[in-house]
C-alpha cells in the first residue's frame, strides 16, 4: 500500500507548540504529515520548524497565488488520507460546524470528503459552553472523530477539561483511524516545477579556529538558507544542503552535509558538482586564522597580535567560475549594511554570478533586532537584466519565492509563471 498522509491544520492556540512533537509522532507511526496553520497559529509555532520536522512546505495562507497555482486547497484536501485538526480551537470547531470558509483551514475542511479528526484545546469555560458542546454535537452527527480533551491544569491557569491529548496519544488514534480509511484516490497531476532539477545549497556560518576553544565566524542561524533547500524541494527539486554549523534539525527527505570551515564547504560543494543550480546563502568567514593551534593560546601581555589571518576561498566566485561544470544558474546573497544594490550589483558582476539576492543587515534596516537570526527577511532580487524588491515577509516566504523564482527560469512555460 502506497505511503499514507495526513494533513495536519494546526489552529492558532497555546497548544500549538506542541505540533512538531505531533508530527514527530505521527511520522514515528510510518505516516507522512503535510501541514497547515491558521493565521493565528503562527503566533504558537514557526512554520520553519514545522517544515524541518515534516520535511514539507508548510500551508499558511488562502490567498497566496504561488500556493495555489502549486496545489490548491482542494488538491491539498485530496492528496491526504486524513485530515486531523489540532489543536482544534473553540473557533475553529465553530467554523467547522457552521461550514464557514474564510480562510485555507477552514476552505480546506469544507472541501474535502477524507475522515476528519479533531483533538480540541481550549479554556474549561469554553469547552463546557453550550455554544461549544451544540458544535460538537454537530461534528459528531458529521462523522467527524474526536480525541480528548484531557483533564489537567491549564496554561490559563484553571483546571478541568480543555487540554489538548498527548501528541502519542492523538497519532495512534490518528493511526487507527487512517488504518480504517479507504484508500487514496488522487487524480493524476503534473510533475512538480523543479522534478529532475539537482540544485545545491549552502548554508549557515562557517567556524574557522583559532584553537581548540576559539573560531571566527559569521552571524548567521542558517534559517534562510535551510528554508530556501525546503521550498525547492518542496518543488521537487533533488536538493544537497551544505551546512555550516547551526542549531536547525537536518531537513528530511534531502542530502545534507555539515561541515565546519570554508575550506570543508568548499569541497562539498565542488564534490556535489554537477548540479542544475547552487544557491549560495551561507556566510562564509572571509579569513581563517594562517596557523593551526593544538592547544588552547594562553593570555599574554601581547594579546592575539601573532594571529595572522589568511583569507579563505570565495566558494561562490569558485563555483560561479566558467567551466565544464558551472551550474546553469547560480544564485549568491549579499548581506549588506549599506548601499545595498549598488554593493550587491557589483558583487554579482565581481563573483561570476546570475542573480544576487541581497538584503540589508543593518541594524535600521527596518527589521526588530535585524535580520540576523529573525523570522523576517527584506531582500532585493538582482539579476543582469534588472531589481526587484520585495517586501518584508517571514523568511520562509521569501524562500518559496525564490524557488518560485528558479523555477520559471527553468521552466518558464510551466504554470509557474
Ligand atoms: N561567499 C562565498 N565564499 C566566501 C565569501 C562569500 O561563497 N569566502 C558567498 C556567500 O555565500 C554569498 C556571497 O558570497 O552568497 C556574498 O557574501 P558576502 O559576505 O556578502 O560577500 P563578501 O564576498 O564576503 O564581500 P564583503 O564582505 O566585502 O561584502
Amino acid at each position: 500500500m502506497s505511503e499514507r498522509r495526513v494533513l495536519l491544520i494546526i489552529g492558532g492556540g497555546i497548544a500549538a507548540y506542541k505540533a512538531p512533537e505531533l508530527v514527530r509522532q505521527l511520522k514515528a507511526k510510518g505516516l507522512a504529515v503535510r501541514c497547515l496553520l491558521t493565521a493565528a497559529a503562527e503566533q504558537f509555532v514557526s512554520p520553519l520548524s514545522l517544515a524541518s520536522v515534516s520535511g514539507d512546505k508548510v500551508y499558511e495562507n488562502l490567498f497566496d497565488l504561488t500556493d495555489e497555482a502549486e496545489m490548491g486547497h482542494i488538491q491539498l484536501s485530496r492528496d491526504a488520507d486524513l485530515i486531523l485538526v489540532a489543536p482544534a480551537t473553540a473557533d475553529l470547531i465553530s467554523k467547522m460546524a457552521q461550514g464557514l470558509a474564510n480562510d485555507l483551514a477552514s476552505t480546506t475542511l469544507l472541501a474535502t470528503d477524507k475522515p476528519v479528526m479533531i483533538a480540541p484545546a481550549m479554556n474549561v469555560r469554553m469547552w463546557e459552553h453550550p455554544a461549544t458542546q451544540r458544535n460538537l454535537g454537530l461534528l459528531r452527527a458529521d462523522g467527524i472523530a474526536l480525541i480528548g480533551p484531557d483533564e489537567g491544569d491549564m496554561a490559563c491557569g484553571e483546571f478541568g477539561l480543555g487540554r489538548m491529548s498527548d501528541p502519542i496519544e492523538i497519532a495512534a488514534a490518528a493511526h487507527a483511524l487512517i488504518e480504517k480509511a479507504p484508500a487514496r484516490t488522487s487524480e493524476p497531476t503534473a510533475p512538480p516545477a523543479l522534478a529532475g532539477h539537482k540544485i545545491l545549497v549552502t548554508a549557515g556560518p562557517t567556524y574557522e579556529p583559532i584553537d581548540p576553544v576559539r573560531y571566527i565566524a559569521n552571524r548567521s542561524s542558517g534559517k534562510q538558507g535551510y528554508a530556501v533547500a525546503l521550498a525547492l524541494q518542496a518543488l521537487g527539486a533533488e536538493v544537497h544542503l551544505v551546512s555550516g554549523p547551526t542549531a536547525l534539525n537536518d531537513p528530511q527527505g534531502m542530502r545534507v552535509t555539515r561541515v565546519e570551515t570554508a575550506q570543508e564547504m568548499l569541497h562539498a560543494c565542488q564534490a556535489s558538482l554537477p548540479v542544475d543550480a547552487a544557491i549560495m546563502a551561507a556566510a562564509v568567514a572571509d579569513w581563517r586564522p594562517s596557523d593551526s593551534h593544538d592547544k588552547k593560546i594562553k593570555k599574554t601581555k601581547s594579546g592575539l597580535d601573532d594571529l595572522k589571518l589568511t583569507e579563505n576561498p570565495d566558494i561562490l566566485a569558485t563555483i560561479a567560475k566558467q567551466g565544464d561544470h558551472r551550474p546553469a544558474l547560480v544564485v549568491g546573497f549579499a548581506a549588506e549594511t549599506d548601499k545595498v544594490e549598488t554593493y550587491a550589483s557589483e558583487k554579482l558582476a565581481r563573483k561570476n554570478c546570475d542573480w544576487i539576492v541581497a538584503n540589508d543587515v543593518s541594524q535600521d534596516s527596518g527589521i526588530e533586532g535585524g535580520v540576523m537570526g529573525s523570522d523576517e527577511n527584506r531582500v532585493h532580487l538582482i539579476t543582469q537584466t534588472g531589481t526587484q524588491n520585495w517586501a518584508q515577509m517571514p523568511k520562509v516566504h521569501v524562500a518559496q519565492k525564490l524557488a518560485h523564482e528558479i523555477a520559471t527560469h527553468f521552466t518558464p512555460t510551466k504554470e509557474t509563471r
